[in-house]
């Protein structure tokens, strides 16, 4: 057994279920514009369903900070949330707790869903309240947490309530933790990680982590910048964070401690402004124009992390290496991001990715289904490479309550 009790050590048959899902997905005037996260709670619904469970949906939408908040309902959700289940109902109750949770719990048949009103509409969901959470599990026989997610929170929903019900891990947070467990705790040397994105300021023990672990940390984004400036390198009018030399130093210094090798590009794509249809040149790193901005790594330095990667048994991915919205600026991204999507085809390669921009660049490259795993995680992704503990894993693995199996 997993250092956690899964659906497997649950006899869910008649009982009620309370699942911690995620359903703060995207939406765009009422209609949900990525269903990836809602189509990824399939499996443990559809499992608890079919073993007759009255399966309760309990999730957060946005930050209402303890108030009801019509546009932060969750009562939208039921609808994509009935059509990824094949057309199931799933009947919307008015609140998370209280006589409008039980009344809606109260009517379900074995094998019905309940989705229930934002957590977050109550103040006792962020306070981590025993009080709140013993409210949400009145209802429940059973908590499942299949929301990696959001494990990153002390909430009453994520953490309190597992002290009260009998618990156990969903099929995606199995699966999330399984893949990266295996791509940073145990992960198959050699072992390499790429990180982008603008900012060294909100990575910086992310990178700590990473170089002390893995054996190469390729950079790009604009953080990349930050790193050549701080080696006295000029990056012209391109965005860097000037006040962060001294920390980026201070993690090539690590790196070199923990005999991590360090990439940074040897080439760049530069043009006076982002936006589409500028004039771009190649420029070698050293020799960028005083006026010009870096927007993507040049194609030496994706031809050098592509020939990286081969060398490579498991990379973990978090950022995109160049302004990827704005093409040709997604060169770069789309090109390591192919090659990486071979090696994992030809089964030379474990690929984790995830957090922030990096779904949307992978999206965007066309290979989402081609990685080992790629995360919907945002914050608990980041938190997890960063070497934290998650409150809501060490939650469930040292839940008291033993499950019924
Ligand atoms: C996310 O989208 O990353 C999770 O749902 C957590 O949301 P939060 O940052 O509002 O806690």
């Amino acid at each position: 057994m997993a250092d956690f009790a899964t659906l497997d050590n649950l006899d869910v048959s008649g009982k009620r279920v309370l699942v911690r899902a995620d359903l703060n997905v995207p939406m765009k005037g009422g209609a949900v514009t990525d269903i990836t996260r809602i189509a990824r709670l399939v499996p443990t619904l559809t499992e608890l369903a079919g073993k007759g469970a009255r399966v309760i949906v309990a999730s957060h939408f946005g930050r209402p900070r303890g108030k009801a908040v019509s546009e932060m309902s969750l009562r939208p959700l039921a609808g994509p949330l009935s059509k990824a289940l094949g057309d199931a109902a799933v009947v919307f109750a008015t609140d998370c707790v209280g006589e409008e949770a039980k009344k809606t719990v109260d009517g379900l048949e074995p094998g019905g869903f309940v989705l229930l009103e934002n957590v977050r509409f109550h103040a006792g969901e962020e306070a981590n309240d025993p009080g709140f959470a013993a409210a949400l599990a009145a209802n429940a026989d059973l908590y499942v947490n299949d929301a990696f997610s959001c494990a990153h929170r002390t909430h009453a929903s994520t953490h309190a309530v597992v002290e009260l019900l009998p618990a156990a891990a969903g099929r995606l947070m199995e699966a999330e933790l399984a893949a990266l467990a295996g791509a940073l705790e145990n992960p198959q040397h050699p072992a390499a990680a790429i990180v982008g994105g603008a900012k060294i300021s909100t990575k910086l023990n992310l990178l700590g982590n990473l170089c002390r672990r893995l054996d190469l940390l390729a950079i790009g984004g604009a953080m990349a910048n930050t790193f050549l400036h701080a080696q006295g390198v000029d990056v012209g009018n391109s965005l860097c964070e000037h006040d962060m030399a001294e920390a980026a130093r201070a993690v090539l210094g690590q790196a070199q401690e923990a005999s991590c090798e360090i990439m940074l590009p040897v080439d760049a794509v530069v043009a006076r402004e982002l936006a589409s249809g500028v004039i771009t040149r190649i420029v070698a790193i050293g020799e960028i124009p005083k006026e010009a901005m870096i927007l993507d790594v040049g194609p030496q330095s994706t031809a050098d992390l592509v020939g990286h990667l081969e060398t490579c048994k498991s990379v973990v991915w978090n950022g995109p290496l160049g302004a990827f919205e704005t093409p040709p600026f997604d060169a770069g991204t789309n090109a390591v991001a192919e090659a990486a999507a071979r090696l994992t085809r030809e089964g030379k390669l474990i690929s984790v990715a995830g957090g922030g921009d990096t779904v949307a660049a992978l999206a965007h490259a066309g290979v989402i289904n081609d990685l080992i795993y790629v995360s919907t995680a945002g914050g608990a992704f980041l938190e997890f490479i960063e070497g934290k503990d998650l409150p809501g894993v060490i939650a469930l693995k040292t839940a008291t309550k033993v499950p019924v199996l």
